[in-house]
């Protein structure tokens, strides 16, 4: 029989990844100062060992006012390199491939960690500066907030979007020294880029506001800086938020038009998410994979970026099945990962796949013995 699409190996660029499940990015609030830790490196490595093809390290800021909350990781300085290599360098010895998901926060920034109690905080949400924060110095593309207890952004400056059109690129550089695989920029989620994308958030009158065209060229100038840094031979992807799930706001057709313009510019993958800039006002089918027929509708433009669907996948004939239509080429978890590390083994299982164990696990199904 042939071998089941998820688990065929795919190849973008230089890096092939050896079959096309990875794990979805996730916040771990568990850094100090930015600095990503043994948590992370034991975190990740686990997927590595048990399968996946494709590791994604969680939103990390390229400037420490671009992170989520004050426990998120940042890859603005050379000392926040040294574990993210070692989960590269761990990774890549179990055969997965890894990348970072490099993001600003925008008006989205500043929180407390969640695993902050109450009875700790000096404040509900937003963390003041004795916690750690910087409420005054939260930029958005206008000066909206996301919701009532959010953080009070300024509007950014043309000065603010050329450093942070810059510190994506220095960040793309860091992710080249840690021996990275794949660079995704975080275009989703309600988050900096995301803001500017969205007619909902982005009120400006300047060249970066208004038409489509204005509202994209932060993402294409950071798009086009991170080339700069990042070598030809590394896929780059950008995950969107592909609709606004709201009036007025970002639709499918509009990720349509930007995934061609994406591509042109040196971006491999888009990856298919949705939502995040205003709560939900448009109907959301909340059904398994309830993202997919977004990614579908970028692979039946006529655009050949490739596409990742994520969002309540779950079973692996239904990840399966998404490939084997075309509607996506390949598939990432998220919440299914952090409840079995296993996925990928028992999914391989399941489609009739042999997965390699690593040699250290070998006699787990042996006789016990002496050493
Ligand atoms: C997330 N998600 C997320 N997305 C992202 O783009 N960057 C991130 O850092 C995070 N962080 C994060 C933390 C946690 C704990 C969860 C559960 C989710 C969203 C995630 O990547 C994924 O898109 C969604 O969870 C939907 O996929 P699943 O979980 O239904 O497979």
């Amino acid at each position: 029989a042939a071998l089941p699409l998820l688990f065929t190996p795919l190849t973008i660029r230089g890096v092939t990844f050896k079959n096309r499940v990875g794990v979805s990015p996730m916040c771990m609030y568990s850094c100090v100062d930015g600095v990503i830790n043994v948590w992370h490196v034991a975190h990740l490595s686990q997927y590595a060992i048990h399968g996946a093809g494709l590791v994604i390290i969680e939103a990390t800021a390229v400037q420490p006012n671009g992170r989520i909350s004050t426990h998120c990781p940042g890859l603005w300085n050379d000392d926040q390199i040294i574990a993210i290599k070692a989960i590269a360098d761990f990774c890549h010895s179990q055969g997965a491939k890894v990348a970072i998901q490099l993001a600003h926060a925008g008006r989205a920034a500043g929180y407390y960690s969640p695993h902050v109690p109450d009875s700790q905080r000096l404040a509900p949400r937003i963390a003041p500066i004795e916690d750690g924060g910087w409420p005054d110095n939260i930029i958005a593309p206008s000066a909206i907030k996301a919701w009532e207890t959010a953080a009070d952004p300024r509007e950014a400056s043309l000065d603010d979007i050329a450093a942070v059109v810059a510190a994506f690129g220095s960040a793309a550089r860091r992710s080249h020294d840690a021996d990275l695989d794949v660079v995704e920029i975080h275009g989703a989620h309600g988050y900096l880029i995301n803001e500017f994308l969205s007619p909902l958030s982005n009120k400006r009158t300047d060249h970066y506001g208004g038409s489509f065209e204005n509202r994209i060229r932060i993402l294409l100038e950071i798009c086009q800086e991170v080339r700069k840094f990042w070598p030809e031979d590394k896929p780059l992807f950008v995950r969107l938020s592909c609709t606004d799930w709201a009036e007025g706001g970002w639709t499918s057709e509009d990720t349509v038009r930007l995934a061609k313009v994406l591509e042109a510019i040196g971006v491999d993958l888009i990856d298919c998410s949705s939502g995040g800039v205003v709560p939900i006002t448009t109907d959301h089918p909340h059904l398994p994979g309830w993202n997919v027929p977004f990614s579908d509708d970028i692979k039946k433009s006529d655009s050949t970026v490739l596409t990742a669907a994520v969002g309540g996948i779950t079973e692996p004939q239904h990840a399966e099945s998404i490939l084997q239509d075309g509607k996506a080429d390949m598939i990432l978890l998220g919440r299914a990962f952090l409840r079995d590390q296993m996925w990928v083994a028992k999914a391989a299982a399941a489609l009739g796949v042999a997965v390699q164990v690593p040699v250290q696990y070998r006699r787990a199904g042996k006789a016990p013995s002496r050493t």
